[in-house]
């Protein structure tokens, strides 16, 4: 027998093999128990299939007969049946739907569903960006079932394309697919992705419902993590690019189809589907931000470095953790604290041990560190806060009525015996409600700003850490003990188990928790239901009006805007908030750092993936836990990790409770690679701050994956472990064990490495090998055309503030470069941006052969805010000959410290570099201008020099 012969046998055949019609299979059961019999109980299609891929479905629906007909049009109106093709295998059809089709700007809206369904109540801005490109729509509307099209206009390509079959609209089971135009396909989350694009090489379901779950980058995982953001990017053929959001906040899933294709699921509300028309991916993500709201700016501070750790014993330990930091010089910004500092884990409390938290905050911000604090949102329902919010008309989350209530727990506590309030277990050692951050009559986020100003007067926070806000609930469903879940709630040693919530599992009370179909967020799980981990599914939110089976997914959403607003409320600053869980347009509020990974170098690789997909997700103020939460981290993974994460503008190392201190400072060679890591970023946080306010002003991303700046280079569509700090800087992360050189794709044009390694000086584009020893940074590089801001770096950024700027210009084959910074007070609340107190420079260079000349301009002046003097220009690819005795600025000539200037012809670097050199203030355009000389071939020496060699 043939090998092939018998490899088919053993495992089936390959992807790559299978038919047409095999690459879109409409799974019908994805439940455990799928069988021939079941199968055809939906009305499906048992058709077994050996093959290598075992999520390849054998179960499928009759795809190309499902759908709806077009019976009626009104304008952009359609009024859609269901034709006669089999019925949904999930719920009941709903014989009447509609479309509507809508443009706003470029943008094209194209909602299916009902009126009087839920729409998540985000106030998406939804400012209409334009675009060089349109998008056409096409309603086959002859067609049984009927399907459409979106199209690009400029060159026809088809970017959704319905006629794969299988529209399905029930009330709690709802399912539209699609082909799609390539198998470039970016976004969806919240999930662990392994790669920066989809996998087509094999089906795959990833559910999305917010959980309380530690991403596993271990192994193939396709679980729901904190968030959900059903937002997408595909890149064409062509190297255009166009985006998809799907706004819906009930549980759903997304199914990957090697057609291409892909089928979206979700058990409730609309499918009110934007389509974004890019061309370019940069395009694309400017008018996702633009269209769901620009992303909070970050305050300055909140771009150092943090630490944090979960487990301090007291204050004092922590405190000395951050002496040895401050001792080893490392730049450090903000003390993190967790749960620890709390009285028992109650919110707008301080423990014992910690009694002295007011104090020692006071004294971090005396040497220009800040602070930021935990907060979750389940409250422990018998103390004053509990009680402030029963009086002042705060709204907690409920039972629909009395019958369902779990009286053994409510009539524990005076404050919930005889009422609705569904209780948890959280971290508090009793019982705990959650407050209804949806109620609109303002009472709930009126209370929660009041306890932040009230606990502001005890300790003066800075920024505010919002956890378990999916919302987490411990041990839902859960049958004590052991014998049942081993390692479930009962076994924590940290609480008294106090029983658990009790979510109805039959009979009428089950009716959103047994949904029909459930989607993925609870089949990849052994005896998972909606309810695991949180609350019930049938619990009233939204002051009542609305099942937490529609809003569990805005949880995070509406948290973070409540306390984005009670935290400015309370510090009269702009501050930071974080949070754990995410829904589109949730960036306006806060940033996110990617959850509880495991100390692992797994986990730093999609660590590097996840802070590109939440950039495209709208929320740039993004980053991991450094060195791994889960689990002991290793000497080489923790300096690796510091290193990729001082990229990354939430840069903060977090450990769990119990595993061994991870510090910096516990290994002399991390300290050092930190403190060297750190510098370079604190070096540059005037381009990042800067890359931050053109997010939060025009929509642009702050990190991008390679290919959003190189779309037509074939091999960046794949590139996942490289990534951009802005369009200017290129980052190459040592992310695997034992690596002492990174192997590094530089597309076409023209960089410079700006690391230890030849240092300003050009490096070929392609691919190439550099070196990486720990002891130096981590391979980055300039591109030419760019200019990038920087600043003299101190250990904090109150102290860098006040150290002169620099430029680093990087020219191009033109011999020129752009960059801009914006400057600003950093901690002015920004909410309308526009109005802030802001500077804004651009910087033209232009090395021509008789001069060389740099323009910066002030385009936005600040009235109020300090500007220290422009020191140092470093040029990277300068090609004439200096002369720096002719420098002038605005045409009166300038004395240039020779001793530290410098230029070689052979490295074309050049070093302008003197005190207060270039006072910002004095005009709103500077022309700094010099002699230059084109090169000859006869150098007067051929070391690098100082200019006062040469005169
Ligand atoms: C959750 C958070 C983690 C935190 C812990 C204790 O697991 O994700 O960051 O340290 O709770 O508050």
């Amino acid at each position: 027998m043939k090998l092939w012969v018998l490899t088919i046998i053993l495992f089936g055949i390959a992807l790559g093999d299978l038919s047409d019609a095999d690459k879109k299979r409409f799974d019908c059961h994805p439940e455990k128990d799928a069988s021939q019999q079941n199968c055809e109980a939906r009305g499906c299609v048992w058709s077994e299939l050996q093959s290598s891929d075992s999520f390849l479905p054998w179960c499928i629906q009759k795809a190309d007969k499902i759908g709806y007909k077009v019976t009626a049009q009104n304008g952009n109106n359609y009024t859609l049946m269901k034709n006669d093709g089999p019925k949904s295998p999930w719920d009941t059809d709903i014989q009447q739907i509609q479309m509507v089709v809508k443009s706003i700007g470029k943008v094209l809206n194209v909602k299916i569903g009902k009126d009087g369904r839920y729409d998540p109540p985000v106030d998406l801005p939804k400012i209409a960006v334009d675009s060089t490109d349109s998008l056409t729509l096409q309603v086959n509307d002859k067609s049984d079932p009927f399907s459409f099209v979106v199209q690009r206009q400029s060159n026809g390509r088809r970017l959704f394309d319905t006629s794969i079959g299988g529209l399905i609209f029930t009330d709690r089971f709802i399912q539209i697919a699609t082909y799609l135009p390539s198998k470039f396909m970016y976004g969806w989350g919240e999930n662990i992705h392994k790669q920066i694009n989809h996998d087509f090489t094999r089906y795959l379901r990833w559910g999305m419902l917010a959980r309380d779950e530690p991403p596993d980058s271990g192994s193939l995982d396709t679980k729901n993590l904190y968030g959900v953001q059903p937002f997408y990017m595909v890149l064409e053929p062509e190297g255009n690019a166009h985006g998809v959001l799907i706004l819906n906040s009930n549980a759903q899933d997304v199914t990957t189809l090697p057609a291409p294709g892909l089928i979206y699921r979700t058990i409730g509300g609309n499918l009110d589907m934007y389509f974004f028309p890019g061309p370019t991916p940069e395009d694309v993500i400017t008018q996702y931000y633009n269209f769901i709201g620009k992303p909070f700016l970050p305050p300055y501070w909140a771009l150092g470095y943090q630490l944090c750790r979960y487990g301090y014993k007291s204050l004092a330990e922590a405190e000395s953790v951050i002496q040895t930091m401050r001792n080893a010089g490392i730049p450090l910004d903000v003390a993190v604290f967790d749960i620890d500092y709390m009285m028992r884990y109650k919110d707008f409390t301080i423990g014992s041990g910690w009694e002295n938290l007011p104090a020692y905050v006071n004294q971090l911000h005396d040497w220009g560190m800040r602070v930021i604090l935990i907060w979750d949102p389940a409250i422990q329902v018998d103390y004053d806060t509990f009680q402030r919010g029963i009086s002042s008309g705060a709204r907690f989350i409920e039972w629909e009525k009395s019958s369902q209530v779990q009286n053994a727990l409510n009539d524990l506590y005076p404050l919930t015996k005889g009422k609705l309030t569904m209780l948890g277990v959280v971290w508090p050692d009793r019982h705990v409600a959650f407050p209804d951050f949806l109620d609109t009559s303002g009472q709930t986020a009126k209370w929660w700003s009041a306890e932040f100003q009230q606990f502001y007067q005890q300790v003066r926070f800075d920024g505010s850490w919002i956890d378990m806000n999916e919302p987490s609930v411990f041990g839902t469903n859960e049958q004590d003990p052991c014998v049942i879940v081993f390692f479930g709630y009962y076994h924590n040693s940290d609480h008294p188990n106090a029983p658990p919530l009790f979510c109805p599992t039959s009979g009428d009370d089950s009716y959103w928790e047994n949904a029909p179909y459930l989607t993925q967020a609870v089949y990849q799980y052994d005896g998972s239901a909606l309810y695991t981990k949180t609350l019930c599914m049938l619990a009233r939110t939204a002051n009542r009006t609305q099942p937490f089976y529609n809003t569990k997914n805005l949880y995070g959403w509406s948290e973070a805007k409540a306390t984005k607003a009670a935290l400015q409320g309370a510090t009269k600053q702009r501050g930071a908030v974080i949070t754990r869980s995410t829904f589109p347009s949730i960036g306006k509020y806060a940033g996110h750092w990617l959850g509880d990974n495991t100390a692992r170098w797994e986990d730093l690789q999609t660590s590097v993936i996840g802070a590109q997909e939440f950039n495209m997700f709208g929320i740039p103020y993004v980053g991991s836990d450094v060195c791994g939460f889960i689990g002991a981290t290793t000497e080489e993974l923790c300096l690796r990790w510091q290193q990729m994460g001082s990229f990354h503008s939430f840069f903060r190392n977090h450990n769990d409770n119990g595993s061994p201190a991870q510090q910096p400072t516990v290994w002399p060679t991390v300290a050092a690679a930190t403190k060297k890591a750190n510098l370079f970023r604190y070096r540059h946080l005037p381009y990042l701050y800067s890359l931050h306010f053109a997010a939060s002003l025009r929509g642009s991303p702050v990190i991008r994956p390679v290919f959003f700046s190189f779309p037509n280079d074939e091999l960046t569509p794949t590139l996942s472990y490289q990534f951009m700090w802005g369009p200017a800087v290129l980052v190459a992360p040592v992310v695997t064990q034992g690596s002492t050189s990174v192997s590094v794709y530089l597309p076409g044009g023209i960089w410079y490495s700006i690391f230890d390694y030849l240092e300003y000086q050009s490096v070929a584009p392609g691919k190439n090998d550099y070196p990486a020893p720990t002891t130096s940074n981590i391979p980055t590089f300039i591109r030419g055309g760019y200019i990038v801001p920087r600043q003299n770096p101190n250990v904090t950024t109150v102290d860098s503030r006040k150290n002169p700027f620099g430029l680093l210009v990087a020219l191009d084959g033109t011999h020129t470069a752009n960059g801009e910074m914006f400057w600003d007070d950093g901690i002015t609340i920004a909410d309308d941006i526009t109005t802030l107190d802001y500077h804004r420079f651009q910087f033209k260079f232009f090395d021509a052969p008789t001069s060389g000349s740099l323009t910066i301009e002030r385009t936005n002046k600040a009235n109020n805010v300090p500007l220290p003097t422009l020191d140092e220009i470093i040029v990277c690819g300068y090609s004439n000959t200096p002369d720096l005795t002719a420098f002038t600025i605005n045409g009166k000539q300038v004395n240039v410290n020779m001793q530290t200037s410098s230029y070689s012809p052979f490295t074309q670097i050049l070093t302008i570099k003197t005190n207060n050199l270039i006072d910002l203030t004095t005009a709103e355009t500077i022309l700094v201008k010099w002699n230059a000389k084109a090169p000859t071939n006869n150098h007067e020496n051929h070391v690098r020099y100082r200019f006062n060699d040469l005169i």
